[in-house]
C-alpha cells in the first residue's frame, strides 16, 4: 500500500509515522508536512533512512501540489493529521485555521475523490479529529459518537467543519472514510505551547507556571503512543463511514495535574519537595474556555479491542524522562519564533 500521512512531522503524526514504518514494512509511507513551527523532522530521525519511508515537504492548502502527489504516488490510503492545533493561536489568528484545517482538508478530499473515482476497493480516507468539536461538558456526562457538535473556539470550529466535509464526501461521493475524535494527548515530542510540555519546560527553567482562570478546567489525558495504536486499529479495522471516540478514561482538573507534575519534576530534578509548586501563577482565563472534556471510549474498546496501555502516572513519568533526556530538542524548538509567541502570549499576565 502507498499510504499518505499528513502532518507526520508534528507531535501525534510523528508517532503515527514511526508505528506505520516499523509495523508495516510492505507499505510505502509518505509523510507530507509543511514544517510549520510545529513540524520538526528531528522527531523522525530514527526512521528517516528506512526504505519504506519518504518525506514530502508541502502545503495541504496548495491544491495543485496535492493533486500532483496523488498523480505521482497513487495513494491508496490517507491518514490526515496535518492541522493548526493550538486553541490559543486560533483565538489570535482564526483565518490560518480556516485555511489549513478546512481548505486543506477539502483539497485532500477532492484529490482522493478524483483519483479513487474508478475503484474505491481497498481505499480509505482517515480523518483524525478532536473531542473539542463537541464543545463543553458540565460537571457530569461523557462525549459519545452521537453527541451533537457544538464547537466553541475557532480551532474547534475549523475541526468541526472539516469533520462535516469528510462526512459529506462520504454521503455525496461515496468516499470511503473513517473519523476519530480524540481527547488531550501528552508524551514525547509534544510542542511546548501546550499545557504539559510548556510547564515541564518552565519548571526546568524555574519560570512561572501560568494556570488559566481558577485551574478547575478538566481534560481527559491520553499517552500519545496509545493514540497512535488506536489510529492504526481504526485505519485497519474500523468500519467505513463510522466515527470512533478515543480517550484515556483519565480526567484531571488542570490544577491537580499541575501539582502532580510539580512533584514528579522536583523528584527527577532533585530539587526540594514543593519548589516547583511555588512557580504556579494564576493568570487571566482563556476566552471561551471549555470547562470539561471527557470521552466515552467504549465503542472502540468493544468493537476494536483498544484500551490505553499505560496509566497516567506511568505516562507522565515517561514523558518527563523524555524531556529531560532531550534537552537539545527542547532548546531547538524553544528558540526563535517560540520566544516571540511566548512573550506575546504571556507577557501581560506574568
Ligand atoms: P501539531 O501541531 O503538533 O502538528 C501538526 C503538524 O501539521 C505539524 O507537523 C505541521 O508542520 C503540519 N502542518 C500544519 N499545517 C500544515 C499544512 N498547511 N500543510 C501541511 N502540513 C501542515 O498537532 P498534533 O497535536 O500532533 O495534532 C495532530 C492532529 O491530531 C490534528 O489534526 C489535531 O487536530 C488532532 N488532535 C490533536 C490532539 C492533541 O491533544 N494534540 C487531540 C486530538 C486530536
Ligand atoms: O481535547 C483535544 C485537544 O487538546 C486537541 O484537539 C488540541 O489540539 C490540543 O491542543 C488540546 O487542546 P487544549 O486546549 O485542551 O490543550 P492545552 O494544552 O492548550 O490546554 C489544556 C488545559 O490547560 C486547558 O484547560 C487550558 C489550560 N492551560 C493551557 C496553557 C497552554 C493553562 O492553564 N495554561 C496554559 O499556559
Amino acid at each position: 500500500m502507498n499510504l499518505l500521512v499528513t502532518g507526520g512531522a508534528g507531535f501525534i503524526g510523528s508517532h503515527v509515522v514511526r508505528g506505520m514504518v516499523k509495523n508495516y514494512p510492505n507499505y510505502n509511507i509518505f509523510n507530507l508536512d509543511k514544517l510549520t513551527y510545529a513540524g520538526n523532522l528531528e522527531n523522525l530521525k530514527d526512521i528517516e533512512k528506512r526504505p519504506n519511508y519518504k518525506f514530502l515537504k508541502g502545503d495541504i492548502v496548495d491544491e495543485a501540489y496535492i493533486f500532483k502527489i496523488f498523480e505521482e504516488y497513487n495513494f491508496e490510503g490517507v491518514i490526515h493529521l496535518a492541522a493548526e492545533s493550538h486553541v490559543d493561536r486560533s483565538i489570535k489568528d482564526p483565518l490560518s485555521f480556516v485555511r489549513t484545517n478546512i481548505i486543506g482538508t477539502v483539497n485532500l478530499l477532492n484529490a482522493a475523490r478524483q483519483y479513487w473515482r474508478n475503484s474505491k476497493e481497498g481505499k480509505r480516507f482517515y480523518h483524525v479529529s478532536t473531542d473539542e468539536v463537541y464543545g463543553t461538558l458540565g460537571e457530569s456526562g461523557l462525549f459519545t459518537e452521537t453527541t451533537s457538535y457544538d464547537p466553541n473556539s475557532p480551532y474547534s470550529a475549523s475541526k468541526a467543519s472539516s469533520d462535516h466535509f469528510v462526512r459529506a464526501y462520504g454521503e455525496t461521493y461515496k468516499l470511503p472514510y473513517v473519523v476519530s475524535n480524540c481527547s488531550n494527548n501528552y508524551g514525547p515530542n509534544h510542542f511546548p505551547e501546550k499545557l504539559i510540555p510548556l510547564f515541564i519546560n518552565n519548571i526546568i527553567e524555574k519560570k512561572p507556571l501560568p494556570v488559566y482562570g481558577d485551574g478547575k478546567y478538566t481534560r481527559d489525558w491520553l499517552f500519545v503512543e496509545d493514540h497512535a495504536t488506536a489510529i492504526d486499529l481504526v485505519f485497519h479495522k474500523g468500519k467505513n463511514h463510522e466515527t470512533y471516540n478515543i480517550g484515556g478514561f483519565n480526567e484531571w482538573q488542570n490544577i491537580d495535574l499541575v501539582k502532580l507534575l510539580c512533584q514528579i519534576m522536583d523528584r527527577k530534578l532533585e530539587r526540594p519537595s514543593g519548589s516547583s509548586e511555588k512557580l504556579i501563577t494564576y493568570v487571566k482565563d482563556r476566552p471561551g474556555h471549555d470547562l470539561r472534556y471527557a470521552i466515552d471510549a467504549n465503542k472502540i474498546n468493544k468493537e476494536l479491542g483498544w484500551k490505553p496501555s499505560v496509566t497516567f502516572k506511568q505516562g507522565l513519568e515517561k514523558t518527563v524522562d523524555w524531556f529531560l533526556q532531550n534537552k537539545e530538542w527542547l532548546a531547538s524548538v524553544t528558540s526563535g519564533e517560540y520566544q516571540d509567541y511566548y512573550n506575546k502570549m504571556y507577557s501581560k499576565s506574568l
